[in-house]
């Protein structure tokens, strides 16, 4: 067996994976869900899911993904062997890889429109961003910046991990990082942000106690960490021996709590500082939430005059950046399980699956009401039930995981880990999906109806 292809610098691999995580979710999403869900309430919830849940499921991927040194579904076959259910948890890599093409096929979508609005920004924006978010989210328009973001995603992938994915995300990272902190810090210098910072700061918890909002709240836990779909375990195959797995745990979960945390402190005073805050509730147009970003937002650089120009152009090239680091992680899924599994070089598998979920991107391309359910389908079914599967196979059934997680010692924080991921995290999934499979399922019946 050929040895496998390894990072080259600890760095890498943290830059690397905190690309995978900070991404679209961690502005896009979480600013609408956090508006959705009554503020600060909401980021408090998603705050305890992340450390309860997120945290043991991001070690047991990279607990599997290290010590297998394999995609997906080889890693799981790996450790399967004289376990309960045997190589049939091989399924649940499967789940992963249509997990990863389902989910880069409309996040490549609305990456597209970020990548438009970039442009746009310098421009100027123009009178009706409402209606012109309805012309450019669906149809042609959509699926042509879709395809033109989906070839640099190939590209990138296909120069290799250290390569490709490495050096980008040691070059993108630190810029991200400077441009969410630059633009947060910017917004607090104008005028009127008082009312943005309260309303994002400020617990309501009457209101957040809802069990939509916890489910949410649990949901986005997951996307925002890459978790659910081994995409953590796929970054984890290339990783040698010597990272100590928990304090990378920490370390990458802290930077995309982070990220979120200061893409609210970006968007929320922005807003209210222009007194749109009915728009970004998604109270104006058809009560969709989807688009409030890419409607309020717009509005308020209009409203800035020239420094609006830059500051859109800068905030929007941030969610390009995000956006980026992420899909190649969720294409690195879909092409290490071609290379393993079908045998296939890495640039045929990239342009082959980087094609193929381009397609499938047409779906989503076609209507907002399709990637609204592709997003609910991915999150609610896929990865909350691709996260249980791991848990219970990593908990319950793996021979030994605290040993393979192990690099020094920290035995205190694994045994912690194992209870978590025994008893806490099954206990929250299940009762995600308890709550949240009967609308999903409803969702992908309204679209027949
Ligand atoms: N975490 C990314 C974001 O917040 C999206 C993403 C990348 C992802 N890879 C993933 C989500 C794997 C789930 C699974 O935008």
């Amino acid at each position: 067996m050929a040895s496998r292809e390894q990072w080259n610098s600890k760095a890498g691999f943290l830059m690397a994976a905190v690309g995978s995580a900070v991404g679209l979710g961690n502005m896009w999403r979480f600013s609408y869900l956090t508006a959705e869900g009554g503020g600060a309430a909401f980021v408090a919830l998603y705050l305890v899911f992340t450390l309860m849940v997120g945290l043991p499921v991001m070690l047991a991927e990279l607990t599997v993904g290290r010590g297998s040194g394999k995609s997906p579904i080889q890693a799981l076959a790996h450790y399967a062997n004289g376990v309960t259910g045997g190589v049939a948890w091989k399924l649940l890599g499967v789940v992963f890889v249509a997990a990863g093409f389902l989910i880069l096929a409309y996040y490549g979508v609305i990456a597209g429109w970020t990548v438009r609005y970039a442009g746009e920004a310098l421009m100027g924006f123009g009178a009706d961003p409402a209606a012109h978010f309805g012309e450019i989210s669906q149809g042609i328009d959509a699926f042509l910046f879709h395809v033109v973001f989906m070839a640099v995603t190939v590209w990138i992938v296909r120069s290799g991990v250290t390569t490709g994915i490495e050096r980008v995300s040691l070059f993108a990272m630190p810029l991200l990082f400077v441009l969410v902190i630059g633009i947060a810090v910017y917004a607090s210098t104008l005028d009127g942000v008082g009312p943005g910072y309260a309303y994002y700061l400020n617990a309501d918890f009457a209101n957040a106690l809802s069990t939509k909002v916890a489910v949410d709240a649990a949901g986005q836990a997951f996307f925002s960490l890459s978790l659910g779909m081994g995409a953590m375990l796929t970054y984890a195959s290339y990783l040698g021996r010597d990272h100590d797995l928990p304090v990378e745990s920490a370390i990458i979960a802290t930077a995309d709590f982070g990220v979120a945390f200061l893409a609210g402190l970006m968007v929320f005073p922005l807003i209210f500082a222009l007194g749109l805050q009915s728009d970004v509730l998604g109270l104006e147009s058809d009560g969709s939430t989807i688009g409030a970003l890419f409607v309020a937002l717009p509005k308020a650089f209009a409203g800035m005059g020239d420094a609006g120009r830059v500051v859109g152009f800068l905030f929007f090239l941030a969610l390009v950046v995000g956006a980026l680091t992420s899909a190649i992680s969720l294409l690195e899924v879909v092409v290490s399980a071609a290379i393993d599994g079908l045998g296939w070089e890495r640039s045929r598998a990239a342009i082959v699956m980087g094609a193929a979920i381009t397609l499938l991107g047409a779906a989503a391309a076609s209507s907002t009401d399709v990637l609204g359910v592709m997003d609910g389908v991915a999150n609610n079914l896929f990865l909350v039930g691709g996260g249980l599967g791991l848990a219970i196979f990593v908990g319950w059934l793996m021979k030994d995981p605290i040993a393979e997680a192990r690099t020094g010692d920290r035995q205190g924080w694994l045994t912690g880990w194992l209870f978590l991921l025994r008893f806490v995290v099954p206990a929250v999934l299940l009762w995600v999906l308890w709550n949240s499979v009967p609308a999903t399922l409803d969702s992908i019946a309204g679209l027949f109806r």
